[in-house]
């Protein structure tokens, strides 16, 4: 089967590319290396000994678009291809709807117009807002989101949900992500942001590695057990696989289908300083700074309906995602960009 990948360069993309292969997936990405680099590529044919297919194309360009769909014989999409910076998004509202929305319309009306009605789109917890109850389970509803990339993700579900009641023949999964660490096991591959990172993992592998000097914690007067944030951090091998095994469930032609993707187990921000300190060997230096606006106190989910109907379980605990966040920040100091 062919699978074709936006955004498979990407963090999450391209470790989705590594498990499809490795489960004999054909396997074409289109991306426009806008937050990526073609040596991730490089480096998921290194891990898997296999080929794939890169075009350096965006999802917003319907005639570039279109060619790929021309020459490749897709049946399924996943669609990681967008703009994610949280803070970025309340500054540029606009770029953030054009680029995710925009690209996600475009994309789904080239699939249409090749006959393509298959889609796994990259959701995000982000999604419940302040959710109603904790652990998070599908059913929990949908809530306010406090910048417009939330909002992007929130509407799409909708849209793609609006696209399978006009046309029952396309096939939807919505995953929604808690929050994706860690990388490869070979050190290969991993997440390198651009500039100063937005998110706790990468912020804290670059105060280990000695590119920045301490750790803001957001806020150690939430309700939680020691004050800080509790996020369901989980294994990107593991999200990959999920993928992998959402593809299986879009041949049971099942219509729209929603699923929590975490481990169901939360930890606070100083629970991640330790950890990381114990995978690296060295003291994460950190002061306490106010609350981060749009911050929640608490997220994690219930993940038994991905465990039922995908038969899919996160594997990989803490210790190991700190020590393969580790290998690859240590490996590759500067990224991809030695
Ligand atoms: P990423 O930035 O590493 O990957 C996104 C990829 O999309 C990049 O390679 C980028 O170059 C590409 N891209 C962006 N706009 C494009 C366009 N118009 N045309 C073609 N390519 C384009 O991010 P990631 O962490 O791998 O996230 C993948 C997806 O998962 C995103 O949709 C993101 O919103 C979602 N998500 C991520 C997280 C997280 O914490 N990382 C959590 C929830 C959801
Ligand atoms: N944090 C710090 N210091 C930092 C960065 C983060 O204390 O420098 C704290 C935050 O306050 C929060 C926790 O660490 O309590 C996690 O923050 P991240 O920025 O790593 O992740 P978020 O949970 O805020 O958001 C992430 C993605 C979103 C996605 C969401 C749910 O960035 O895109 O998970 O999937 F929507």
């Amino acid at each position: 089967m062919s699978v074709l990948v936006t955004g498979g360069a990407g963090f999450i993309g391209s470790h989705t590319c590594v498990e499809l292969l490795n489960a004999g997936y054909d396997v074409a990405v289109v991306d426009n290396l806008y937050n990526a680099s073609e040596k991730s590529l490089e480096r998921v044919k290194e891990i898997t000994g296999k080929d794939l297919r890169f075009y350096k194309v965006d999802i917003r360009d319907r005639e570039a678009l279109s060619e790929v769909f021309d020459k490749e014989d897709v049946e399924a999409v996943i669609h990681f291809a967008g703009l994610k910076a949280v803070g970025e998004s309340v500054h540029k509202p606009l770029e953030y709807y054009e680029n995710n929305i925009g690209g996600t319309i475009n994309l789904c009306d080239v699939m249409r117009n090749h006959g393509v009605k298959n889609i796994i789109f990259s959701s995000s917890a982000t999604v419940y807002g302040d959710p109603a109850f904790i652990p998070i389970t599908e059913e929990c509803p949908k809530g306010t989101c406090t910048n417009p990339y939330g909002w992007t993700k929130w509407m799409l579900e909708q849209i793609l949900t609006d696209l399978h009641t006009a046309d029952p023949e396309w096939n939807v999964v919505l995953l929604r992500y808690f929050n994706p660490i860690g990388a490869h096991k070979s050190g290969l591959i991993g997440e390198d942001p651009k500039g100063i990172p937005n998110n706790l993992m990468p912020y804290i592998t670059q105060v280990a590695i000695g590119k920045l000097e301490r750790l803001g914690v957001f806020g150690n007067d939430y309700d939680t057990p020691d004050g800080t944030g509790v996020r369901d951090y989980i294994h990107v091998v593991d999200l990959a696989v999920g993928h992998v095994r959402a593809v299986e469930k879009l041949k049971e032609k099942a219509g729209v289908s929603i699923y929590n993707l975490g481990t169901g187990n939360g930890y606070s921000v100083l629970d991640m300083v330790k950890a990381f300190e114990k995978a690296c060997g060295k003291e994460i230096p950190y002061e306490i700074k106010p609350r981060r606006a749009g911050d929640i106190a608490t997220c994690y989910c219930d993940a038994t309906k991905a465990k039922e109907e995908l038969h899919w379980v996160a594997e990989r605990g803490l210790a190991e995602m700190c020590e393969d966040a580790w290998r690859w920040q240590s490996q590759n100091p500067n990224g991809y960009n030695d």
